[in-house]
């Protein structure tokens, strides 16, 4: 890197006139910077090799002789091998070892299941305990009380802050077999009574035959890893009159800049490419089922909107 003018700069530039001089100093250190930048990337040395190719091939042209020849074949041969390198380099760039669709997500869950819990981040711990907070305002005056967690994952997140109430209900519906195998493993002991049931989430809402209502329907950080949107008017009516759906998800404006959500496994990379999810979009869609919308809360990183905990209720009038 270039760090200001050096001596032997300054000594050419002090014969320069002194009213120029800020603006050719300036001009001069730019054109250094630019140049360092061009030296510092494959692009500009492959631009420099093209450039002496060319002059190799002109000096060539004007006097015929084995040395220009030399060089300029020199200068092709070294052109052809980086462009080869480019090229493969370009194909195998993604920093990930295994890369996941939406479409995916099972598999995804399946080989992260063992290492989910440990890769959580402050700030998903954050976006958890604001969910956990609204849950207990729900359940907290009620004698018994049934939360469906809806892509429940490991239960260890949420389900687990409620490990010692013997008023409540957690069932936790998730296609994903290891995590439901580690929702099991967590769960073990509690005195909440726990159920898990593996099954796709839109196979789940599409079964009409549901008898069951719940004081809480939880979908926390599952539409982002969904290929489409859910039924919210299905949703809705898993909703009992007076009680609650609470949507969680990462802000779109944080997907955007970090569109993977990885976990490492045995050192090696997997990432789940993530569908942005917009609550500006999920409000109207929710609300035209019947839920009122009862506050959102953001969980900010630094200066970016990380994730945000909407919580949607349903009248007690409603059936
Ligand atoms: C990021 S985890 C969130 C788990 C949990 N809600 C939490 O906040 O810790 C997403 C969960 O959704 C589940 N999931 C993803 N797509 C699903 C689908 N189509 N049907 C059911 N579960 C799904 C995954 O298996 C995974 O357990």
């Amino acid at each position: 890197m270039v760090q200001g003018v050096r001596a032997t700069d300054r000594r050419m530039l002090a014969g320069l006139g002194r009213r120029g001089q800020p603006a050719l100093t300036g001009l001069y250190s730019l054109s250094k910077h630019c140049w360092a930048a061009i030296r510092s990337t494959e692009l500009g040395l492959r631009v420099i090799n093209i450039i002496a190719l060319l002059l190799a091939v002109a000096w060539l042209a004007r006097s015929p002789d084995w040395e220009p020849a030399i060089t300029a074949l020199g200068l092709l041969g070294t052109l052809i091998f980086q462009e080869a390198r480019a090229a493969t380099g370009a194909k195998g760039k993604s920093p990930f070892d295994h890369v996941y669709s939406t479409n995916k997500a099972r598999d995804f869950y399946n080989a992260v299941a063992k290492s989910y819990d440990a890769r959580n981040s402050t700030f998903l711990l954050h976006t958890h305990r604001e969910v956990i907070r609204r849950i207990k305002e729900y359940v907290k005056d009620r004698d018994g009380w049934h939360v469906l967690d809806l892509g429940g994952g490991t239960g260890q997140l949420i389900a687990s802050h409620f490990y010692d109430n013997q008023r409540g209900e957690w069932t936790s519906v998730d296609s994903s077999p290891n995590m439901v195998a580690q929702f099991q493993h967590n769960m073990q002991g509690v005195k909440l009574t726990t159920g898990v049931v593996l099954r796709d989430i839109f196979e789940f809402l599409a079964d009409v035959r549901h008898p069951k209502k719940y004081d809480v329907v939880l979908i926390v950080l599952v539409l982002s890893s969904l290929p489409h949107d859910a039924d919210w008017a299905k949703v809705a009516k898993l909703v009992k009159p007076g009680g609650a759906l609470i949507v969680a998800d990462i802000e779109p404006s944080y997907t955007a800049i970090h569109p993977h959500f990885t976990v490492l496994v045995e050192g090696r990379s997997h990432a789940l490419r993530m569908r942005p999810t917009h609550l500006s979009e999920l409000i109207p869609m929710i609300t035209q089922s019947g839920l009122t919308q009862a506050g959102t809360q953001s969980v900010k990183q630094e200066q970016t909107n990380y994730s945000f905990v909407s919580v949607f209720n349903k009248p007690s009038s409603q059936h």
